[in-house]
């Protein structure tokens, strides 16, 4: 459906937890986070009554987000249900990739098409300090795993800091030189321990794109959150996630559900609407999300605000 701008809304990126197996520095408190209760949060059989019923409302893609979503129990029945929905196209997931080498196989049979993986630098030592304990080895052989059985697209994100793996730049690019995956680079928001981050470590894409002029710009997808680009005679594809410096919000094509049932229809925004005490009454259920997309702000003020205006971590929120 149409929200009052005009825009298209056909995505939803559902957080399925607000748990994570890691802690990357820029995202989760060093202390980790205080599991919620199991009443606090929407067991899959209601998530997916969510997804079936924005699905009448015109979402036919789904993106199954965290925290980690590998860490969910049932993310295997929720994946085969929301693959069962006629109208849903689309089914991704965006996962630090520890736990998706084992899982990868079986997700894919059951639905998934696409898959990204965050990974903010090639160094093991630099790994394992920015996850605060992540073991690299386990992601890539995740990413190549994913490759080996059919993911139709494997995309990598690297969110960019200065001073941290702003190094490592054209070794990412390199990488899609011999590998068919997206390398995107993700500029720094100022959302929750990003917050402090931004102050310091904050990279404007175009810094990158002026140091590499060997970069070919090619179409991106409409509603796509990067500009892409490649090398010349490259398998792979770069892209430039810009929230910062270049707001895609005009062509917003989505909306999120939360591990504790609130729609947000913006990652930015501080309004969040609860449908948990809906579920059980489609028609209700239905309205209320079809409000949501219907009123969903035009834009965010990351930049004039300096922060999000958003009461969720990006944890909480799965980006
Ligand atoms: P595709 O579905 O493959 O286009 O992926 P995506 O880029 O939408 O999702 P992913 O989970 O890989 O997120 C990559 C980065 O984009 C993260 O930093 C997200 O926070 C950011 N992102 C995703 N959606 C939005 C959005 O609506 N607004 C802003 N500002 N950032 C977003
Ligand atoms: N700014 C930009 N991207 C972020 N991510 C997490 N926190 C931030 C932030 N403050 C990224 C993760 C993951 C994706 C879902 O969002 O690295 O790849
Ligand atoms: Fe976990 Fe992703 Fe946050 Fe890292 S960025 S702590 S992998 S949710």
């Amino acid at each position: 459906m149409l929200d009052k701008y005009g825009r298209r809304i056909n995505y939803m990126r559902v957080s399925v937890t607000d748990r994570c197996n890691l802690r990357c520095i820029y995202c989760m408190p060093p202390e980790g986070i205080v599991k919620k209760d199991h009443e606090d949060i929407m067991r899959y059989e209601d998530i997916a009554k969510v997804i079936k019923a924005a699905s009448s409302l015109g979402i036919n893609k789904i993106r199954f987000t965290g925290g980690e979503p590998l860490i969910l129990k049932d993310i295997d029945k929720l994946i085969y249900y929301t693959g069962k929905i006629d109208s849903i196209k689309d089914i991704a997931i965006t996962t630090n990739g520890i736990l998706l080498y084992d899982m990868v196989d079986e997700l894919k049979k059951l639905g998934l098409k696409r898959v990204n993986v965050s990974l903010d630098s090639l160094d093991k030592e630099k790994f394992r300090n920015i996850t605060r304990g992540g073991d690299i080895d386990k992601v890539v052989k995740s990413i190549e795993k994913s490759l080996s059985v059919g993911i139709e697209e494997v995309k990598v994100n690297t969110v960019l800091m200065r001073g941290i793996n702003d190094d490592e730049v054209e070794d990412f690019i390199n990488l899609t030189k011999e590998l068919p995956i997206t390398i995107r680079f993700i500029e720094l928001m100022p959302i929750g321990e990003g917050e402090e981050f931004y102050k310091k470590n904050y990279i404007d894409s175009k810094e990158i794109l002026l140091n590499h002029k060997n970069l070919i710009p090619i179409d991106s997808q409409k509603g796509s959150t990067a500009e892409l680009y490649k090398l010349e005679n490259a398998k792979g594809k770069i892209g430039f996630i810009r929230p910062m410096s270049c707001k895609f919000c005009s062509d917003c094509n989505r909306i999120r559900l939360t591990s504790e049932g609130n729609i947000k229809p913006c990652l930015n925004s501080r309004e969040e609407i609860s449908i948990s005490k809906y579920i059980d009454d489609d028609l209700i259920l239905t309205k209320k999300i079809e409000e949501t997309i219907y009123n969903k702000p035009l834009e965010h003020f990351l930049i004039e605000d300096g922060k999000s205006r958003s009461k969720k971590k990006m944890y909480q929120i799965g980006g």
